[in-house]
């Protein structure tokens, strides 16, 4: 008898500790991992990673952009600073991801990319593991955006399946749209399981309407053959603001906020915030599925 009551009480003890452990799992903040990328090189990923990340940061977000393009990463070119440590040093074991976190003055902070390494374009399964896992020390941001290299590499799918979000953009040039195609195709096959978000963006479009089009077609056809569910996230107009930006060596949302492009990005982010993350999403859902 004394035996049974003690059982049960130590079945309600771990019941209770179990329940404790869930609450407080659900009060573990995590971070959202923004992917950005594309078939085609030069669509405007990486003025769009810094531009998400600064409308983010303008609504309070703390946020983080990652320059994942290993060969000729060049976010810092773009915010016009020389990074006195990149991903060069986090692949050698140098430094850690976290150490080598530079904060701009446009309130996000950079990991910066390798420029012109060529050796780190195409990682062993091994460090991109250790690359992934450096990722977590970013912990602290509330968004993390990573800026990819176009196309479908390796690195560039790792980054996408730790994704949260994956936002692939495309232009209204027909070649853009197939090569966005084909990165849709890969993830569709590679990763059925994965179930990660696959966010259509169109950049530098003369209407609306002719975006819609385009993001139509697609979804359409992500849908129809490869049983993707494909959202819409956005468009952006194509915008000599976004040009002299660059050329000023600062992101557009600073030079002209109120400019067509950065109204768009505001819609964007408006947009974003709208769905919430998945609580088995992102790095946790890369972890189940590499182990
Ligand atoms: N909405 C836009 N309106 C006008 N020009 C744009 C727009 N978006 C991008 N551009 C132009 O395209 C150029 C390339 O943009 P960006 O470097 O962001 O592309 P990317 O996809 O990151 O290129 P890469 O594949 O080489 O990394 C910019 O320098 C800018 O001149
Ligand atoms: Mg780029």
């Amino acid at each position: 008898m004394e035996d049974q009551a003690e059982n049960l009480r130590e079945i309600m003890r771990k019941q209770a500790s179990l329940q404790e452990k869930l609450v407080k799992s659900k009060e573990i903040k995590r971070s959202r991992i923004i992917t950005v990328t594309s078939g085609k090189g030069g669509v405007g990923k990486t003025n769009i990673a810094v531009n998400i990340a600064i409308a983010y940061a303008r609504r309070g977000k703390k946020v983080t952009v990652m320059d994942a393009d290993l060969g000729m990463g060049n976010v810092h070119v773009i915010l016009n600073f020389i990074p006195k440590f990149s991903l060069y040093h986090v692949m050698r074991k140098q430094k850690s991801m976290k150490e080598i976190l530079t904060e701009t003055e446009y309130g996000i902070s950079i990991v910066a990319g390798a420029s012109g390494i060529s050796e780190l374009a195409n990682l062993s399964p091994d460090e991109r593991q250790n690359f992934i896992n450096e990722i977590n020390s970013l912990g602290d941001a509330e968004i993390i955006i990573i800026d990819t290299s176009a196309g479908v590499s390796n690195n560039v799918l790792d980054f996408i399946t730790v994704a949260d979000d994956a936002i692939i953009v495309a232009t209204p040039d027909p070649t853009s749209i197939t090569d966005a195609y084909g990165v849709v195709k890969i993830i569709a096959t590679k990763y059925e399981s994965l179930n990660i978000d696959i966010k259509l963006v169109v950049n530098q479009v003369k209407s609306a309407a002719s975006a819609k089009r385009i993001a139509d077609r697609m979804t359409h056809i992500a849908g129809q053959f490869l049983n993707l569910k494909m959202e819409y996230l956005g468009f952006i107009y194509e915008d000599l603001a976004v040009a002299n930006a660059v050329h000023e060596l600062k992101p557009f949302m600073v030079t002209s906020p109120k400019c067509k492009a950065s109204l768009c990005i505001q819609h964007i982010v408006e947009r974003m915030e709208k769905t919430d993350i998945k609580p088995n999403g992102g790095l946790s859902l890369f972890k189940k599925f590499f182990n």
